[in-house]
């Protein structure tokens, strides 16, 4: 398995325009699973999340509280950081676009992209969404100029002199990159968009606001202030500079740059695969290497979100189920890319079904078996010699070798579901092997031995390759399997070579067995 040094993987910039809802923990969740997958591969991984905190959007948002737009985003951050550490989300950067080095990057990308003759003044028609923060074409409306997003609000027509950015002339060099790099966007379904609305010939976007005070003045002419989605993209790069670092674009790119991978949901696909591409072409920089789209979770069908009021509350999931169940339901039950409506009882029977019942049964009755038959002790055996026909050993080599494959397609749902398998199949082997029988009947110990290792070996290699997923869990079960509390913590922890089946060490005391899990019971 190739070893990439470095890697950096972003979430988007949210709109801090309220607390954050389940659509903003989702993203996030998954951003900070592939960090872990891609720690434990030996990487040094930079995760970078932040506030989108400029425009119209904020600006309203702040007026509807009395307060002063910083003043509001301030606060709203402050949710933004407790939700993130409530669901032990691990960023190493937080940027927020209204920081100063973000300014001096934003100009400094502007002049860059001024000098290269992208930028001229025009005028701007069009409808206008301020809950996207975009212009929309008449085709893309609802009767009566409504967004598909955001149906609960009308566009407003604009009429004005904006700065537009010549995404015309990257008509062709976005073509040709989408030909010469098919895996760029995932996953496919999502390229073949992208695609297609090149094809139809990309216009000239404005990058500019006149008369709204609320975002960073363009240098060359004052009265206007940069457009948000032209400041936000540039939050990817403003959140590469180190703490003492000059904020310069030179600095910024120095490491870490390109970004390996955005991921995004498929409302803003678009600015990340057209907009960002060019302006980074026009500014002379290397492009990103790959961008995820993915799915709406929903309420009724509809994209669950703040100016429809139909959200999901991450707080409230967190707080009765604990981090682990949400981050592992979300991330296997609702596949990385697809719209999913969300519904309490069905998350309840999944996570009672896998962590309670497939999981927390398997490890502690085969530890109580341990105790039972071989004094708590991990039989004295030499895993290499357990044939490599092993059903257990077979599926734990397989998951090795893909595990890593699926990351790299960002198809965490199915690396999930794949690992699960492991528990399946060994709660099946289990049963068939009925080592109880076996000890009855005066079945030979080491038969008997074979069984339980393998099974408790499944159990680390799944806690193992899905700490990503839920890294108490996993944590919880290295410390059943006799490890050191800070085991997880540990730097060997962070080498592939873990990933490996067969290394659960013999003869380790394991302790008597405690539910890790505790099944959700719901009350009338
Ligand atoms: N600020 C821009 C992003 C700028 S990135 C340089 C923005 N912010 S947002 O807060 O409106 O949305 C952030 C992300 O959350 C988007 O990728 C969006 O798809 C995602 N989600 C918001 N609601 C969602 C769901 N209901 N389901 C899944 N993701 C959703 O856009």
């Amino acid at each position: 398995m190739k070893l990439k040094p470095t890697y950096a993987v972003t979430t988007p910039l949210y709109y801090p325009n309220s607390s954050p809802h389940m659509g903003s923990a989702y993203p996030t969740i998954a951003v900070d699973a592939i960090t872990r997958h891609h720690r434990q591969r030996g990487s040094t991984v930079l995760m970078i999340t932040g506030t989108d905190e400029h425009g119209q959007k904020m600006k309203r948002a702040a007026q509807l509280h009395g307060l002063l737009p910083q003043t509001y985003c301030d606060q709203m951050v402050v949710e933004f950081s407790k939700l993130w550490q409530q669901l032990n989300i691990k960023n190493d950067r937080f940027i927020r676009t209204t920081s100063p080095d973000h300014e001096a990057i934003a100009l400094e990308f502007f002049q860059r992209v001024y000098k290269a003759g992208d930028i001229y003044l025009g005028t701007q028609q069009g409808w206008y969404c301020a809950e996207c923060e975009e212009y929309k074409s008449e085709k893309d409306l609802l009767p009566d100029h409504i967004c598909p997003t955001h149906t609960n609000r009308n566009c407003e027509w604009r009429d004005e002199q904006n700065y537009f950015f010549r995404l015309s002339a990257y008509q062709d060099k976005l073509e040709e990159f989408h030909n010469q790099n098919p895996d760029f966007i995932q996953p496919e379904i999502r390229r073949n968009e992208v695609v297609n609305f090149i094809q139809q010939g990309l216009r000239d976007f404005s990058i500019s606001r006149i008369n709204l005070d609320w975002g960073i003045p363009l240098p060359n002419d004052p009265t206007h202030s940069l457009y948000v989605w032209f400041d936000a993209l540039l939050g990817y790069i403003t959140a590469l500079l180190g703490t003492d670092d000059e904020p310069t674009l030179e600095n910024a790119t120095s490491k870490f740059y390109p970004i390996d991978l955005h991921i995004v949901g498929k409302d803003i696909l678009r600015f990340h695969t057209i907009y960002w591409l060019a302006m980074l072409m026009s500014a002379g920089l290397p492009l990103p290497k790959k961008v995820f789209g993915h799915g709406f979770l929903t309420k009724e069908g509809q994209k669950m979100g703040k100016s429809l009021g139909n959200i999901i509350d991450p707080y409230n999931l967190v707080d009765r189920f604990g981090s682990d169940a949400v981050r592992y339901y979300f991330m296997k039950d609702i596949e990385f890319g697809k719209d999913s409506d969300f519904s309490e009882n069905r998350f309840i029977d999944s996570v009672n079904a896998d962590l309670a019942n497939g999981l927390g049964n398997l490890l502690s009755r085969s530890v109580n078996m341990l105790h039972q038959y071989c004094d708590g002790k991990v039989p004295m055996l030499k895993p290499a010699e357990i044939p490599s026909t092993h059903i257990l050993k077979v599926l734990g080599n397989d998951l090795t070798d893909n595990v890593p494959n699926l990351y790299d397609r960002v198809a965490i749902t199915k690396a999930c579901k794949e690992c699960f398998s492991l528990i399946e199949a060994s709660n099946r082997y289990i049963t068939e092997q009925a080592p109880w029988e076996l000890m009855k009947t005066g079945g030979r110990q080491t038969v008997v031995d074979e069984i339980l290792y393998s099974v408790l070996e499944s159990l680390r290699l799944y806690a193992y390759l899905m700490y990503p997923i839920m890294p108490t869990l996993a944590s919880k079960i290295y410390t059943h399997l006799g490890y050191p509390s800070d085991y997880c913590d540990r730097p060997e922890f962070f080498t592939w070579q873990q990933a490996k089946w067969g290394l659960l060490p013999c003869g380790q005391l394991l302790p008597r067995a405690k539910p890790i899990f505790q099944r959700i019971v719901v009350q009338d």
